[in-house]
């Protein structure tokens, strides 16, 4: 009895804790940050870190025109011009960031860098559950300026608002980067699948990816309705041993007096006898 109750107590919280873990909006974690690959073109700003632009490579003595924003840079104590058509900033700084041209004697057309500020403060989980009608909202923490594109994909198509539901809605992040956020409600069964969010600054992207699981309403029901089965059987196996105790008991109290009267009518016999002897 004792063995039956405590793995009933034992199911009965396993149950609670499926339920708990089941109900609202759940997801797991990956590791934040991110690593993003520059390209020849487009440099991230690192602001402390050297910053360096080559206009040619292979160069060694190439009269160099540089302009930033449209502007002609002369070298002086922050930027220096190498004859090898090196730009070298060594400690680079917020303002440092903007659009960059070079020209050589040799090129006909000048070549332009744009360095940029571009954060993935976080990746998306690498899951996500949400349940049946509940709202999806999955938030691309990317900060960067200039302004960058961000687009999502669904198992590789981008996403839309196909059937002019409003259950659709994309909004800025906290970063004010538009279309970061991704919010669907109420979601659906037929939502669930790999969602790319797609970042693009120049010729840099990067993207991060979670898989959307969406649980039935039922789902997270099993297990309360599980706990439900459980206290009524467990009241019925108290109610059915209780009984048969109390029936018991008495059926013992029934056969007690038939008993005592016996007793009794012993001890008269033992009194008589007694008092006979005397
Ligand atoms: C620069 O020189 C290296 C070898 O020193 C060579 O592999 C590379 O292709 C050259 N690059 C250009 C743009 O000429
Ligand atoms: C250009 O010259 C500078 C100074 O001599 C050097 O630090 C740098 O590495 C050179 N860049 C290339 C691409 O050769
Ligand atoms: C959605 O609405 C647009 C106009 O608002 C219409 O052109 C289009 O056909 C609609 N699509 C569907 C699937 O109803
Ligand atoms: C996401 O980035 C990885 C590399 O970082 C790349 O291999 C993959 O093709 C990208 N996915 C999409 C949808 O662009």
């Amino acid at each position: 009895m004792k063995i039956l109750l405590l793995s009933f107590i034992l199911l009965g919280l396993y149950g609670f804790c499926l339920g708990a873990g089941g109900g609202g909006v759940s997801s797991s974690t990956s590791s934040g940050g991110g690593s993003m690959k520059e390209t020849e073109d487009t440099k991230r700003l690192r602001e402390g870190r050297p910053l360096i632009l080559t206009c040619e490579q292979n160069a060694t003595n190439l009269e160099t025109k540089w302009t930033k924003d449209g502007n002609e840079l002369v070298a002086g104590d922050h930027i220096q011009l190498f004859p090898n058509t090196t730009l070298y900033i060594s400690t680079a700084q917020k303002e440092d960031k903007g659009e960059y041209s070079c020209k050589t004697g040799s090129m006909t057309e000048p070549k332009i860098f744009h360095v940029v500020e571009l954060t993935l403060q976080k990746h998306l989980p690498k899951s996500t559950t949400v349940l049946e009608n509940d709202k999806l909202s999955l938030s691309c923490q990317v900060q960067g300026d200039p302004e960058l594109t961000v687009q999502w994909l669904k198992d590789g198509e981008p996403v839309e608002d196909t059937d002019n539901s409003t259950r659709l809605e994309m909004s800025d992040n906290e970063y004010d980067v538009p279309n970061a956020v991704l919010s669907i409600k109420p979601i659906q069964k037929s939502d669930s699948g790999n969602y790319v969010c797609l970042i693009s600054l120049y010729s840099i992207n990067v993207n991060t990816t979670t898989v959307v699981r969406v649980k039935d309403i039922y789902a997270a029901l099993w297990p309360f309705l599980g706990i439900v089965a459980e206290v009524v059987i467990l009241c019925l196996i108290i109610f059915i041993y209780e009984k048969r105790r109390i029936k018991a008991n008495f059926d013992d109290s029934d056969s007690d007096p038939a008993q005592d009267v016996k007793n009794n009518v012993d001890g008269k016999k033992e009194n008589d006898i007694r008092q006979r002897k005397h």
